[in-house]
């Protein structure tokens, strides 16, 4: 039986996290420049975005360039900006026809203005989508947001317009870039690594974390299935006991 076979429709995590790793290693694998390897994981990110509609999840945020990875060499990070630009170029027509919208998270603000404009354009186009939300996290990390979102609110607090005994769990949950986003319940890393990389430290708190050996151009929509599969199969306790969850849902 397909891992797609053996999904429960009721139990789809609505939000999926995935860190796509592996994609240099990959390419020097096959004796190419690591370039090949971003160029080769578009097919993959395409079957995850196809997947991710096919079984009904709402949203998936894909860790597509995090602040520290404008330390890498300069062709690398222009590579990705452009390859960036020619898949969202490319993928509008299909975002559309499928019914997804795309948005982003991170300080897009600093990348070139060609990848803002095409990233601009595309979050136009499906602005008015119902279907699958893709979120591409894009010069994200999630001290970065964290921090943001403190002196957002000491800004509002200084103002007088927040008190502190306002602010608990869900006001500061408010100011995070992921504000109208739920948490995430499943996150996966390919290649082996075994990080959380800065990604979305508040939004995974209680996230279930799956990790593929797969590095990021070899994965295919199957081994998504597989990770839902794999989901559907923990026990999430919440800090409960096995025994209270039994009460609970009986
Ligand atoms: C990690 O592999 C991958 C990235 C930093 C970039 C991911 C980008 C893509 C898959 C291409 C385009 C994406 C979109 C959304 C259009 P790595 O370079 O860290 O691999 P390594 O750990 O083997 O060096």
């Amino acid at each position: 039986m397909s891992a797609k076979d053996q999904i429960q429709k009721e139990k789809v995590p609505h939000h999926v996290a995935v860190i796509m790793d592996g994609n240099g290693r990959w390419a020097s694998l096959m004796g190419k420049p690591r370039v090949f390897g971003h160029q080769n994981g578009v097919q993959s990110v395409r079957e995850v975005v196809e997947g991710a509609g096919e079984i009904g999840v709402e949203y998936l945020t894909l860790y597509a360039f995090s602040t520290e990875n404008w330390k890498r060499p300069a062709y690398e990070v222009n590579a990705l900006m452009t390859l960036l630009v020619q898949t969202i170029r490319k993928e509008i027509k299909s975002l559309v026809e499928n019914n997804v919208k795309l948005l982003s998270i991170g300080d897009v603000s600093k990348l070139p203005s060609k990848s803002r404009k095409a990233l601009e354009e595309a979050q136009k186009a499906t602005a008015e989508n119902k279907g699958l939300t893709v979120i591409l996290a894009l010069n994200y990390s999630a001290k970065w947001d964290i921090t943001r979102a403190t002196a957002k609110v000491a800004e509002l607090a200084q103002k007088g317009e927040l008190e502190p005994k306002e602010i608990n769990e869900d006001t500061f949950r408010s100011f995070l870039s992921t504000a109208d986003f739920p948490d995430v319940e499943l996150m996966i890393r390919t290649s082996g690594e075994k990080r959380i990389s800065n990604f979305l430290l508040w939004e995974l708190a209680y996230a279930e974390l799956s990790f593929c050996a797969k590095y990021w151009p070899e994965f295919r929509k199957e081994d998504f299935f597989k990770a839902i599969v794999e989901f559907q199969n923990r026990e999430r306790r919440f800090g409960l006991t096995g025994e209270q969850l039994k009460t609970l849902s009986g």
